[in-house]
This record gives C-alpha cells, sequence and structure tokens, in this order.
C-alpha cells in the first residue's frame, strides 16, 4: 500500500502564524506537524509516499523531509497543488499516476493522531475506508447519516451540517482503491470553490462500498488556533510526562 499526505491548503485560520511558513511546518511540540502523518503512515506499514504540497512555502517541504529516510520512509515524492485551495479532492488527484492503480491510505497533513491504522491498511480490499472519530463539535467536519434501519451503515456524508445527524466526525484519514480517481474526476466545485472529500465518499456510498471504522486513539486536526494548542499539549504530555506537574501550575493560575 502507497501513503499520500495532503499538505496543500492556506492555513488561513492560523493567520498571522501561516503568513511567514506553511501550516504543516508549524511545530507540534517538538516536531514540525507534518512529521506526524508521516508517523502514522509508517506505523501502519505504508512507506512509499508521496506529500502533496501548494503555496508559497513549498520549497521548504524539502528542507524539512528531506528523502524521508529518518523516519523509516523508502521512497518520498512532491506534488505540487496549483490552486492551493482547490479542496482535498483537488490534492488528492495528483497522486493518481503515484498510486499506480493500487490502493493508497490518505492522512491530511494537519491530523495528529496517535491511532494504529495498521489492521484497515492490511486488511484493505477494495472501496472505501473511512475513520470516524467522536467529536464534541462536528459541525466543523463531514459528519455520517445512519441508516435507521441500520446503525452500522452510513447512507450520506454531509459536509459541515448545521444539525449534524451523528456526533462523529470523518477524520483525515482515508483508505482509497483505485476508483477514487475516476470519482474526483466528476466531482464539481462546491460553493466554496474546493473539489470536497466528501462528495467522493458520497460516490462510494453510492455504489455501496464505503465502510468505516472508529479511529482507536487520541485524533486531532490542528488547524486552528485552539486546537493546535490541544495538539501541542497533548503530545507535549505524551512524550514528556513529567511537564504535566508544570503545566497543571500554569493551569491553576488566575
Ligand atoms: P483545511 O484545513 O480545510 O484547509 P486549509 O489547510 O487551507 O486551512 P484554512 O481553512 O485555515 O484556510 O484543509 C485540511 C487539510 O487538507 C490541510 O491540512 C491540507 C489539505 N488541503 C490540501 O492539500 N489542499 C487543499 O486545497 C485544501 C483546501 C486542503
Amino acid at each position: 500500500m502507497k501513503g499520500v499526505i495532503l499538505a496543500g491548503g492556506l492555513g488561513t485560520r492560523l493567520y498571522p502564524l501561516t503568513f511567514a511558513t506553511n501550516k504543516h511546518l508549524l511545530p507540534v511540540y517538538n516536531k514540525p506537524m507534518v512529521f506526524y502523518p508521516i508517523q502514522t503512515l509508517v506505523k501502519a506499514g505504508v512507506t512509499e509516499i508521496m506529500v502533496v504540497v501548494s503555496g508559497p512555502h513549498s520549497g521548504d517541504f524539502i528542507n524539512v523531509l528531506k528523502n524521508g529516510k529518518e523516519f523509516g520512509v523508502k521512497h518520498l515524492e512532491y506534488a505540487f497543488q496549483e490552486k492551493p485551495n482547490g479542496g482535498i479532492a483537488d490534492a488528492l488527484a495528483l497522486a493518481e499516476d503515484f498510486a499506480d492503480n493500487g490502493p493508497i491510505t490518505v492522512v491530511l497533513g494537519d491530523n495528529t493522531t496517535d491511532a494504529d491504522i495498521s489492521s484497515a491498511v492490511k486488511g484493505f480490499k477494495d472501496g472505501a475506508m473511512v475513520f470516524l472519530k467522536e467529536v464534541p463539535d462536528p459541525k466543523r467536519f463531514g459528519v455520517p447519516k445512519f441508516d435507521p434501519k441500520d446503525p452500522k451503515k452510513i447512507i450520506e456524508v454531509i459536509e459541515k451540517p448545521e444539525n449534524p445527524p451523528s456526533k462523529y466526525a470523518v477524520t483525515g484519514l482515508y483508505i482509497y482503491d483505485k476508483n477514487v480517481f475516476d470519482y474526483i474526476k466528476q466531482c464539481k466545485p462546491s460553493w466554496r470553490g474546493e473539489l470536497e472529500i466528501t462528495d467522493v465518499n458520497n460516490f462510494y456510498i453510492k455504489e455501496g462500498k464505503l465502510q468505516w471504522s472508529e479511529l482507536n486513539g487520541y485524533w486531532l486536526d490542528a488547524g486552528t488556533f485552539d486546537t493546535l494548542f490541544f495538539a501541542n499539549l497533548y503530545w507535549a504530555k505524551k512524550n514528556n510526562p513529567s511537564i504535566l506537574q508544570e503545566i497543571k501550575k500554569i493551569i491553576e493560575l488566575d
């Protein structure tokens, strides 16, 4: 299985932090953000990786990731998304040749998780697999709607719904078979001018080919000030538990 990390986008919600660098190169405790999705893939045995980049700081990725060897990546390549906010599906379309008719595991560059997706990667046969996580604020995400007659079956994914039909978010980790590229070609830009990954997932649902699994670990997209801060806190505590005392002291300060 090959892997793709989508690290395009503009990161506008993190302005002014992203004026001078790319969102995925910002620190999450002791590593640049993009190291985390790479770690997730390598842990799952995915060591041939394409990173899709865009925007004015694209060249900086190579200084940070180099050829990926120090992370256990055997083959690392880069693609450049011309329209930086063309959408997640637009970024993924660039991986068609790299995928070479095989399945791919996709991780959004701002998603940090300690979940282990190895068994899903190894057991993947065809169709699509999405990973769900219960969240307090599903409105910010693509939200699965389950079949009232079969509560294990997703009948639709709704992008940023006003009234979320479940408490789950579709996280930024996906496994797709080769059909994903045909579905992307059929997508039309949404009201925000992006090719939406939610539309791609809905194509799979129509074909009866979307499976899901609950992500078995901590997960956060670090794309806002608050979630970037929480991701830093989580990984700081995980890497250096002795820091907890100091964090508690700060929290108790008025
Ligand atoms: P978003 O957080 O939805 O978009 P963004 O990164 O442009 O940030 P903002 O909304 O603050 O402007 O994207 C989630 C991830 O998807 C992001 O980490 C990178 C990837 N992505 C692309 O690769 N290309 C794109 O065109 C978009 C929109 C996102």
